[in-house]
């Protein structure tokens, strides 16, 4: 199977455990705005390579972990509603969709945006396949991932930069708000799956790689990708002011990095029991339109 039909699969397997997660019992209004930003699709990707890095090292029990693969995407759905709001990047399509805030306002959205990232840790820690250890490290590496020494912080330095021009470290920016938080899920994979020191270790520098190669690729979409297949607004990094890659250093050297970041990721893995899949979506953050 190839590599773009294997990850759909996935993602529509991950689709049906997001409905199975989502919380209820809570004003109707907040519900609607999680589950609407929720199940507007999306490629899934945090949580497969979290299930795909823990099958790389050998891991077999799959509905064990998928709920921590689920918390994931909730964090970064989360991560999603914030930073298309005015005060961010003021985005009104997501998903090929209207963004929650323009739905719900933005009250709604922001506290969908806070509900998403704490019942992300409360679903994780409610897990009770997972030796409370491993789930105590865990929530270490995807807070770390995602908080104030990842993306809030590159989020941080990516708004500085583009209200301020107080910031002006584009490698800084993109390992941050996107690199760590793919480093995290793979990281994460590869403590759930059992895997030793060195591995989970290497599993950590590919995530790096492939979320650095995953913005750049991202940069170059706003650029020259197509609206309607991304399901959001393009052309909007450079009016926005926004530090990219193709704005630094044009699309063909921005292309020729994105290559090198993964041909370096794909090199760490091949210490790994099974690395082939992990290989075929390093390849593919890069092939991909949307
Ligand atoms: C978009 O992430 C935001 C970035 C970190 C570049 P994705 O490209 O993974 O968005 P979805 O989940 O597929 O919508
Ligand atoms: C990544 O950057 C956003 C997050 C870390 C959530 P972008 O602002 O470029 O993401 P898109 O292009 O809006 O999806
Ligand atoms: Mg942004
Ligand atoms: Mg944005
Ligand atoms: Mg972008």
């Amino acid at each position: 199977m190839e590599i773009k039909e294997y990850l759909k699969k996935q993602a529509e397997y991950i689709n049906g455990k997001i409905r199975e997660y989502i919380p209820e019992g809570i004003p109707e209004k907040l519900f609607d705005a999680m589950a609407y930003s929720l199940t507007a699709g999306g490629k899934r990707l945090r949580p497969v390579l979290i299930l795909e890095s823990a099958k790389a090292v050998g891991f077999e029990k799959i509905e064990d972990i998928v709920d921590i693969a689920v918390a994931s995407e909730f964090i970064h759905t989360y991560s999603l509603i914030h930073d298309d709001l005015p005060a961010m990047d003021d985005d009104e399509l997501r998903r090929g969709k209207p963004t929650c805030h323009i739905v719900y306002g933005e009250a709604i959205a922001i506290l969908a945006g806070d509900g998403l990232q704490s019942y992300a840790f409360e679903l994780i820690s409610s897990n009770k396949k997972v030796p409370p250890d491993k789930l105590v490290r865990v929530i270490n590496l995807l807070a770390h991932g995602t908080g104030i020494y990842g993306m809030v912080g590159g989020q941080a330095a990516d708004i500085l930069h583009e209200k301020e021009n107080a910031f002006d470290d584009i490698q800084f920016i993109h390992t941050h708000k996107t690199a760590k938080f793919i480093q995290s899920c793979c990281q994460i994979g590869g403590v759930l799956g059992n895997g030793a020191q060195e591995e989970i270790e290497a599993l950590g520098r590919y995530g790096l790689y492939i979320g650095l190669a995953f913005q750049i690729q991202d940069d170059i979409l706003d650029e020259i990708g197509d609206e309607k297949k991304l399901g959001k607004k393009t052309k909007k990094d450079r009016e926005k002011n926004k530090l990219t890659y193709p704005a630094v250093y044009g699309l063909e050297k921005s292309r020729q990095m994105a290559r090198e970041y993964v041909e370096n990721a794909v090199e760490q893995i091949k210490i790994l029991k099974s690395p082939d899949v992990l290989i075929n979506i390093a390849r593919y953050i890069i092939d991909r339109e949307v």
